[in-house]
């Protein structure tokens, strides 16, 4: 089995402006001075962001995701954006998925399955995300919630540009990180779908989310099957994502 290069992925959410981004990134980028990690670097800033920021990550190792995209190619869709306008602004990867976009603006499995097969069509990687309540976890529901999550909206897909974050709801951003057993273990659960599923599943990078931060890092990302960490709040400073990146 080829080893997955791990990825720390940062999710900015709805928050900094282009100054503080583009600060962000001229932070980091001398924070590294010219050393290469052994892992990859991504950042998901706001759509607003991505133009402005591409030329400051191309070439330097560090790649872009938007958070979100429509589905349809174009036309009358007041408000959204299509994953060519991503593409033509420096995005390479695309967040579908994410519990803040199933919870707080209600999309479904549905529509979830259009949108990454909409990201793989338009030549960008769906980082497709999953993940369980904690009210689900605690009724032993986890796998069957995770494993369904995954079944319907990879149901469509035949690219193997994939990667999966697994980020319990409970995590994100409460500050409880899920242990290290409770992320293997799901890994583990998640990597034996994507094999079965796909002849190229064994190569899927799974990341992790849920309040990874430096000082968990490190446990996480020693567990098999973790590919890397989608990190949310301890992204929005450049120390600790470098600090994550280097753990
Ligand atoms: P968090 O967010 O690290 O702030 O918990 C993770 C995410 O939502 O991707």
């Amino acid at each position: 089995m080829t080893a997955i290069p791990q990825i720390i992925a940062g999710n900015w959410k709805m928050n900094l402006t282009l100054s503080q981004g583009q600060e962000f990134i001229d932070t980091l980028l001398s924070m590294l001075n010219g050393k290469e990690l052994s892992r990859e670097l991504l950042l998901a800033p706001n759509f607003t962001l991505l133009q402005a920021l591409a030329p400051r990550c191309t070439g330097r190792g560090i790649g872009l995701a938007a958070q979100n995209c429509a589905f349809q190619e174009s036309g009358a869709f007041t408000g959204e954006t299509s994953v060519a306008m991503l593409k033509d602004v420096g995005a390479a990867y695309v967040l579908v998925g994410h519990s803040e976009r199933r919870q707080i603006f209600g999309e479904r499995d549905e529509l979830l399955r259009q949108k990454v097969r909409a990201v793989a069509d338009g030549g960008l990687v769906p980082i497709f995300c999953v993940g369980e309540t904690l009210e689900q976890r605690q009724s032993g529901e986890a796998f069957e919630v995770v494993i369904s999550q995954l079944h319907s909206g990879l149901a469509e897909f035949s690219s193997s540009q994939l990667i999966v974050a697994y980020e319990p709801v409970w995590a994100i951003g409460t500050g409880q990180t899920a242990t290290p057993e409770d992320a293997r273990s799901m890994h583990l659960h998640i990597r034996k779908f994507l094999e079965a599923q796909f002849t190229w599943g064994e190569r899927v990078p799974i990341l992790y989310g849920g309040s990874a931060k430096p000082e968990n890092a490190a446990e996480l990302l020693a567990q098999p099957e973790v590919n890397g960490l989608l990190v949310g709040g301890a992204s929005l400073d450049p120390e600790s994502f470098l600090k994550i990146a280097l753990a």
